[in-house]
């Protein structure tokens, strides 16, 4: 998979170097590169940002340095599908897991991260010309940028591409991949601290110990989030 990312603050995804990211780029199997969104800017003081049209507080993203960004980043003739460009934004589809495992499909993502009050809109619709976009909200709150929202969509979507998490049987079991909650889990001592594990976990019975779990993602579930029961 092809990921960019345009942003102003490229030194912010370092930590993508890391952990299990890190070690799907260096094997390739991600292959993730940082543009700095000043690089495409052309005076002095490598302005990004102007003031609204219509007035109105705040700054706004110019056109200008986003278009020649994209033109960079963007395959001039995309023989296969067009890349899809994701803009982070609080007014976009909220992101699920449901929606990280499709994006986990795609050959090329570009990720635009917005600053300030957002990006001049004539950006997202020059953009649909030449690719699929699409804007993405982490969840119904305000972040300063787009770039803590990228990480995150980025580590859930990088770790659904296959070879990336070592073994796939951990990612059928997690919370949200059946409409659920995870079950709680444990590990050795079996008494620790004057807590015992559930002794149904040390029975060696496996249809009761399944059976358990589910019980357990449906009552946490029903008690934490509802919502997922009813959908
Ligand atoms: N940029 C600012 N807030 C955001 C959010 N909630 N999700 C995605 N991008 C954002």
């Amino acid at each position: 998979m092809r990921l960019d990312i345009v942003t102003i603050f490229p030194e912010f995804f370092d930590i993508l170097d890391i952990s299990l990211l890190g070690k799907a780029r260096r094997s390739g199997l991600i292959d993730l590169a940082v543009h700095d969104l000043r690089d495409y800017t052309h005076d002095r003081h490598r302005t990004v940002d102007d003031t609204p049209y219509g007035g109105g507080a705040g700054m706004v993203m110019k056109p200008e340095p986003w278009g020649e960004a994209l033109d960079e980043v963007l395959p001039q003739d995309p023989a296969g599908q067009q890349p899809l460009v994701i803009f982070p934004s609080p007014a976009g589809d909220v992101f699920t897991q449901a929606m990280a495992r499709e994006l986990s499909t795609e050959a090329h993502l570009v990720f635009g991260c917005g600053r300030y009050e957002g990006i001049d809109q004539r950006v997202f619709e020059h953009t649909a010309t030449r690719a699929r976009v699409r804007l993405v909200s982490l969840g119904d709150y305000v972040l300063n940028g787009g770039e803590v929202a990228v990480m995150a969509m980025i580590e859930a979507i990088g770790r659904l591409v296959p070879g990336v998490v070592g073994n796939p049987e951990s990612l059928v079991q997690e919370s949200h991949e059946n409409g659920l909650l995870e079950y709680p889990s444990y590990t050795k001592p079996a008494s620790w601290r004057g807590l015992d594990v559930p002794p149904i976990l040390l029975s060696g019975n496996h249809g009761a110990i399944a059976q358990w779990r589910h019980e357990q993602q449906v009552e946490r579930t029903r008690r934490v989030r509802p919502d997922l029961l009813e959908s």
